[in-house]
C-alpha cells in the first residue's frame, strides 16, 4: 500500500502523470491512492515534497537527488564495460560482510519484471567447503543420468571429475574461488539483470566475478545440491564465483564487430 500525507501534498499532479498504473490521482488538490499498484515507487520518487512514501518498504533506504553523485559519465562507464574480465583466478581472501553486501544492494535494487523483486541472492562463503564436497561427490551419478539427453555434457562433467579427484587444485568448476552467488529467479531475465549490475558493483569493489555456467548446469541437475541450497522450487538462474582477481589485465580483450541492424 501507498500512504499520502495529505499535510505535504500540494497536489501538483507529478505523481499522477509518472503512474504507470494510473493507480494514483489528483482529487480536490490532493493525491489520492488506488489499491493493487505494482509499488514501483515513482510516485515516492517523483514527488517534490517527500508525501508518498510505501510503508512496508525500508523508507529509510531512500536518497535524495542531488544532481550530482549518481550521474556516470558515459566514457567511464563503456570503459567499465570493457574493462570487465571474467575472473578464473582468485586472491586466496574473502569478500568481507559489508562489500559484500554493498554489492548485492545492485541485485536487490535492478528492475524486475512487474517489480516482482522475486530474486533471491545465495551467498555460499563460509560453508563453500562443504558445498563443493557435496558437488563432487554428487558429479559422477548426475553425468551418468544425463549421458542420453546431454551426452556432450556428461563427458565433460566426467572429465572435470576425471581431473579433480586426481589433482584436487585443479578445480575446472569452481576456479578455486572464495565464494559463490547463487542468483535464483522465476524470471531468468530478472536474474539476469540482477547478475550483471552485481557483477559490475563487484568490479567497482575492485573484486569480479565468473558466470559459471557449467555449475549452474550441474546444480539445477542435481538435487541434492538444490536441496542443500533450498532452492528446490526454483530455477537457479545463474551461479557467479566471486572473489578478488589474481590477474592483471593491461587492456581491453577484442570483439567482433556490433551486430546492429538500423530500420
Ligand atoms: C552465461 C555465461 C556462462 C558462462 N559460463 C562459463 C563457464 O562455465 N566456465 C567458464 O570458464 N567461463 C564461463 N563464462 C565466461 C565466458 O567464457 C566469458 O564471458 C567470455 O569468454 C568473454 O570473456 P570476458 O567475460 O572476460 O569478457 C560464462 C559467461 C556467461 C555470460
Amino acid at each position: 500500500m501507498i500512504t499520502i500525507d495529505r499535510e505535504k501534498c500540494i497536489g501538483c499532479g507529478l505523481c499522477e502523470r509518472d503512474c504507470p498504473a494510473g493507480k494514483i490521482r489528483v482529487e480536490e488538490g490532493k493525491a489520492v491512492w488506488k489499491p493493487d499498484c505494482i509499488q514501483c515507487g515513482h510516485c515516492v520518487a517523483v514527488c517534490p515534497r517527500m508525501a508518498v512514501a510505501i510503508p512496508e518498504y525500508d523508507m529509510g533506504d531512500v536518497e535524495e537527488y542531488d544532481g550530482e553523485s549518481f550521474a556516470v559519465k558515459p566514457e567511464n562507464f563503456l570503459h567499465a564495460v570493457k574493462f570487465r574480465r571474467s575472473v578464473r583466478n582468485f586472491q586466496n581472501r574473502k569478500i568481507d560482510r559489508e562489500t559484500m553486501e554493498r554489492i548485492l544492494q545492485a541485485g536487490r535494487y535492478t528492475p524486475t519484471a512487474k517489480n516482482r523483486q522475486a530474486c533471491r541472492f545465495i551467498v555460499v562463503q563460509d560453508q563453500l567447503d562443504e558445498f563443493k564436497d557435496l558437488v563432487w561427490d554428487e558429479i559422477p551419478a548426475m553425468a551418468d543420468r544425463m549421458k542420453k539427453t546431454m551426452p556432450q555434457y556428461s563427458m565433460l562433467f566426467k572429465f572435470f571429475y576425471r581431473r579433480h579427484r586426481d589433482n584436487p587444485q585443479d578445480d575446472g568448476l569452481f576456479f578455486n574461488t572464495p565464494a559463490c552467488v547463487m542468483v535464483v529467479a522465476d524470471n531468468p531475465l530478472d536474474g539476469g539483470l540482477a547478475a550483471a549490475n552485481i557483477e559490475n558493483m563487484a568490479v567497482a569493489e575492485g573484486a569480479g566475478v565468473l558466470y559459471d555456467g557449467y555449475l549452474t548446469r550441474i546444480i539445477e541437475a542435481c538435487p541434492a545440491a538444490k536441496e542443500w541450497l533450498g532452492i528446490q522450487d526454483t530455477p537457479l538462474v545463474c551461479c557467479m564465483l566471486i572473489g578478488y582477481p589474481a590477474v592483471t589485465y593491461r587492456r581491453t580483450a577484442p570483439r567482433k564487430p556490433a551486430d546492429i541492424e538500423w530500420r
